[in-house]
């Protein structure tokens, strides 16, 4: 490689990162497909990279630096090539302007590379997540609403939300999901009406401010440009859970949830958690499940968890289950002390599909 040879232990890693990015892109990802294998080659763009910390050492990190460069100043070279950003895309190749802008903006990236971790939070879980809350405002009332691990809230407004499963409407809007249903329909028990929520709260360890203008755009930054239909309906989202209040707190999803519970004032409790368990170590996970059921000894409570089986063993998944791959949606009730499980669906794990699990 001559002058382009990493340097370093945490060089050689980034650049075997860059190198590998393009296997887990395949087609949905064409632009950061091709940056990755332009940038591997790249030193300015590799030691950008190796100064993240280890556990943020993954290609997303620099792209999402990057890209919130772009969506700060669109008038940057490299964003005629994003998708989300322009409306036609050059398509020749965008390695050049990338390399450019990793040397002249290198301290900018620098900065971001070493103080951020990519952020996530996906509107399209909560089609899959209604299946769960409708049936359980038409079993229960008005519900009071914790999602653990909630990023920004996004997830919180099922009320704001108007689904299409395949053709069946549910809610008044205003914001618009579409949502496949794989596998037989049974069309009786999709969602007729949206629930009535009547409090709602989120936690997580690193809420994201809607008030702060850059912790806002680092959250546009790590959505993928190429996938605009995220992008556009993560904006009208954040839009729309301003216009709600939604307060996420700070804090653990195993230490601080009975606190963050006891602070819901009406409705029937629910926790909702989506990709987030697998954040917690499987040490972790089964100290969730034991908080969870010391609070539902003592009171009425329900638990939706929409996550991967094979990512969080220690959360007590049926025999059935316990290496699925998919999204799982999983409702524990605690009625009157007695615990009971449902398994309702495996979906997509961005929510754009789903297939009934009985
Ligand atoms: C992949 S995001 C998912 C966010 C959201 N639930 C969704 O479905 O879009 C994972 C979130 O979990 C949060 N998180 C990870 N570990 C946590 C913990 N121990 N306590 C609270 N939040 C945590 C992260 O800060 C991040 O916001």
């Amino acid at each position: 490689m001559g002058s382009n040879a990493p340097s370093s232990a945490a060089q050689l890693a980034a650049r075997a990162e860059l190198q590998g990015f393009v296997q887990v892109t395949d087609s949905r990802a064409p632009l950061y497909a091709r940056l990755a294998v332009g940038l591997a080659d790249d030193t300015e763009a590799v030691s950008l990279l190796a100064a993240a910390p280890a556990s943020a050492r993954i290609p997303v990190t620099l792209f999402a630096a990057i890209h919130d460069l772009l969506l700060a100043d669109p008038s940057e070279p490299l964003a005629a090539w994003y998708p989300n950003l322009v409306a036609t895309p050059r398509t020749d190749d965008p390695v050049p302007a990338a390399r450019e802008l990793c040397r002249r903006r290198r301290d900018d990236l620098l900065a971001l590379v070493t103080t951020r971790v990519p952020q996530t939070n996906e509107l399209g879980r909560s089609a899959v997540l209604l299946l769960a809350l409708a049936a359980l405002g038409d079993e229960m009332g008005p519900l009071a609403l914790l999602d653990a691990g909630a990023s920004a809230g996004i997830n919180l407004i099922p009320d704001r939300l108007r689904v299409d499963y395949d053709g069946h409407q549910v809610g008044p809007g205003p914001l618009a999901l579409t949502c496949g249903v794989r596998g037989k329909a049974k069309a009786d028990r999709l969602p007729s009406a949206v629930p009535v929520v009547a409090d709602r709260r989120g936690l997580d360890l690193r809420p994201v401010d809607l008030g702060d203008p850059e912790q806002v755009r680092w959250l546009e930054a790590c959505v993928w440009p190429d996938q605009t239909d995220r992008f556009d309906r993560l904006r009208l989202a954040v839009a729309e859970v301003r216009r709600t209040g939604v307060v996420v707190q700070r804090g653990d999803v195993i230490t601080d949830l009975p606190a963050a519970l006891a602070q819901l004032r009406s409705g029937h409790p629910v926790v909702t958690t989506s990709w987030v368990l697998n954040y917690v170590g499987e040490d972790g996970q089964r100290a969730f499940s034991a908080v969870i059921d010391d609070l539902g000894r003592d009171r009425d409570l329900t638990v939706v968890n929409y996550e991967e089986p094979d990512l969080t063993p220690g959360l007590d998944w049926s025999a059935e289950l316990a290496t699925e791959s998919l999204s799982v949606l999983r409702v524990l009730r605690w009625r009157a002390g007695e615990r009971s499980v449902e398994y309702l669906a495996t979906g997509h794990p961005h929510g754009y599909w789903f297939s009934w699990l009985d």
